[in-house]
């Protein structure tokens, strides 16, 4: 076995664990992974010459590279996820659950020699600002050179990370990952190895992560959904914080005030768009601007003065492609036009990329996700996507032009609203506010969404999907509203919940509403809500905007309209909360009495 460069760190802990694994996966070499540009261009060479990488237009597309996964490697493998704690009930009904001593006996079969003929790397990251009290540390051992150069863009990796790891003695969070197929002396490797057995497991007591058989982002990049949502829930419950599927954003008042939001949204419904708005010319022209802090993860702490404050634990985006474009996200286009790494998109004839949304015009021709001929007639006549639906780029968040100067502030930004929004065709009105933390909690609980493709499964059904959390807590989901509930007893200010519904169609199946820039209407009344500065209408739900209590300028929107979008249509609502009773049930021996007490509340109001 070869190892690249010495160990960096002195921990024995780490030393002794790295061996201990390298010799159950028994890989060829080990690298120790630096961190450092040299390293990540060397890796990403060898990227191109495995076939894994493309190498883009490096005049049109600098430093950026398209990765073509395997066809069943293609997204979050949700029933192949489990979270292993003790006992089942610690778990929940939403979690898949196996005895973590069985589970340990299976991980073991499967990573004996699992990484042989490969490079075993030993990548050290830190999810948040290295030395923020609020960051935490993961080793994560792949044989996965994709995933290494992602986490690089994803997360703060290598010798700082070593160095802190040895400085403060902080506990690491071991993190497992191979892609399960090792090589035999002599055999060829493929351009995306894989295995179509796929295992995501957390262990929540021990803080671990063991990830066999993908190489596609949220079951490879460890630091992301693995560690900074499910094992990050778990600490967060025992430690007093929040660990959230939740963009942050500020928003900037003409007087120049910036108010902080958090919002949670299930996967692939905007985050990424929602937290790099840039408000409708009208707004700039007065003053408004929006900042982005993070479009994915909150890690939310409340501070000494009992106020919560919230880090983006990340340092990249891993964003979902189609219908990103220079009408609908161009900060995010600009964020990606350089030193990008592009997944499952299509390659275009002049060696760049292109993604359904991306511009109004295809072009006339390209090679599709899968690396078959496409044109804009094979999409006509068959429906061919040129992307895969979730086709992702992967970013540094700093080349995004709204990043607020205080995104990497290690004791975050103040929090002082929270948002939670479902994808709802129906039922779910454009905006509104929940009466109290309580009732927020339980807008947050029985949030519902129509699914898409960044989890593999039936797109379009409604599922229950509290706190946008339902496949990244990492317990109990009815212990997970307890936390929340008691979250209020450290805050001395309690930050306002809204609901939101960006896609609400009316009855011949059109979008009520224009989203994007315009979501910057519904945010304008959301903070001064918060701060004490709108009106708002109290329906059976809670706080509602009239149509006067909005700054329409700049935009032709019937009063009706509104009326249509903020509807709250009380028989639809009483069948809503029946299939609230539905998630309630699952739960039940783990509810908190406030969700069974709101929801009485609220079927007598309607
Ligand atoms: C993501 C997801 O990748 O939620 O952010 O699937
Ligand atoms: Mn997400």
């Amino acid at each position: 076995m070869t190892t690249h460069a010495k160990p960096p760190s002195k921990n024995v802990h780490l030393l002794r664990w790295v061996n201990k694994m390298a010799a159950l996966c028994k890989p060829e070499a080990i690298h120790w992974v630096d961190g450092s540009q040299e390293e990540y261009d060397a890796l990403c060479a060898g990227l191109v010459e495995a076939g894994t990488f493309i190498k883009l237009d490096q005049q049109k597309w600098p430093g950026c590279f398209l990765a073509r996964s395997d066809a069943g490697d293609v997204a979050r493998v949700e029933e192949r996820t489990f979270i292993c704690s003790l006992s089942k009930e610690a778990a929940g009904p939403t979690n898949n659950w196996v005895n973590p001593y069985e589970m340990r006996r299976t991980l073991r079969r499967l990573f004996d020699g699992c990484m042989q003929g490969r490079t075993m790397y030993v990548l050290a990251y830190s999810m948040g600002p290295i030395g923020s009290p609020m960051a935490q540390i993961g080793v994560q051992l792949t044989d996965s050179p994709y995933a290494v150069v992602n986490m690089r863009i994803m997360a703060r990796i290598g010798l700082p990370v070593f160095q802190e790891i040895d400085r403060a003695d902080k506990r690491v969070v071991p993190c497992m990952h191979t892609v399960g197929a090792p090589l035999k002396p002599g055999q060829a490797d493929v351009p995306w190895p894989c295995n179509p057995e796929k295992y995501i497991v957390h262990f929540p007591e021990t803080r671990e992560i063991w990830s066999y058989g993908s190489g596609y982002g949220g079951n490879a990049l460890l630091g992301k959904k693995c560690f900074a949502l499910r094992i990050a829930s778990a600490m967060a419950r025992d430690e007093g914080w929040m660990a959230e599927h939740m963009l942050i954003l500020g928003v900037q008042n003409p007087e120049g005030q910036k108010t902080y939001v958090a919002a949670a949204f299930p996967s692939a419904c905007g985050k990424t768009n929602f937290a790099m708005l840039i408000p409708p010319p009208a707004y700039q022209q007065k003053g408004w601007k929006v900042w982005t802090v993070g479009d994915d993860i909150a890690w939310i702490k409340p501070d000494a003065q009992g106020r919560l404050r919230a880090i983006n634990p990340e340092a990249g985006f891993f964003g979902v492609a189609p219908g990103t474009g220079h009408k609908t996200n161009p900060n995010a286009m600009a964020a990606l036009a350089t030193n990008t790494i592009f997944t499952n998109v299509a390659l275009t004839d002049d060696n760049g990329v292109w993604w359904e949304g991306m511009t109004d015009e295809p072009p006339a021709h390209a090679i599709d996700w899968q690396g078959r001929e496409w044109t804009p007639a094979l999409a006509r006549e068959k429906g061919v996507k040129a992307a895969h639906p979730n086709a992702r780029f992967t970013t540094p968040a700093r080349q995004c032009p709204t990043m607020d100067p205080d995104w990497e502030k290690p004791e975050g930004v103040p929090i002082s609203a929270l948002i939670f929004g479902g994808r709802r065709a129906s039922v779910m009105p454009l905006i509104y506010q929940a009466f109290n933390w309580s009732a927020g909690v339980y807008v947050g609980a029985t949030m519902g969404s129509e699914m898409t493709a960044a989890a593999a499964g039936t797109v379009g059904q409604v599922r229950r999907d509290p706190m946008a959390m339902r496949p990244f807590c990492g317990y109990n989901m009815g212990d997970y509203f307890r936390h929340w509930v008691n979250m209020q007893r450290k805050l001395t200010e309690t930050p306002r919940i809204f609901h939101v519904n960006w896609f609400r169609k009316d009855a011949d199946g059109k979008f009520l509403w224009p989203g994007f820039g315009e979501n910057m209407r519904i945010l304008q009344w959301i903070v001064n809500r918060a701060c004490g500065r709108a009106l708002g209408r109290e329906t059976p739900i809670g706080w509602q905007p009239s149509y006067d209590d909005l700054d329409w300028t700049g935009l032709d929107f019937p009063r009706e309209k509104f009326d249509a979008l903020q509807k709250v249509d009380r028989a639809a609502w009483r069948r809503e909360v029946l299939d609230h009773e539905e998630l309630f049930l699952d739960l039940h021996s783990h509810l908190p009495k406030e969700m069974v007490y709101e929801r009485e509340l609220l079927v007598c109001r309607l």
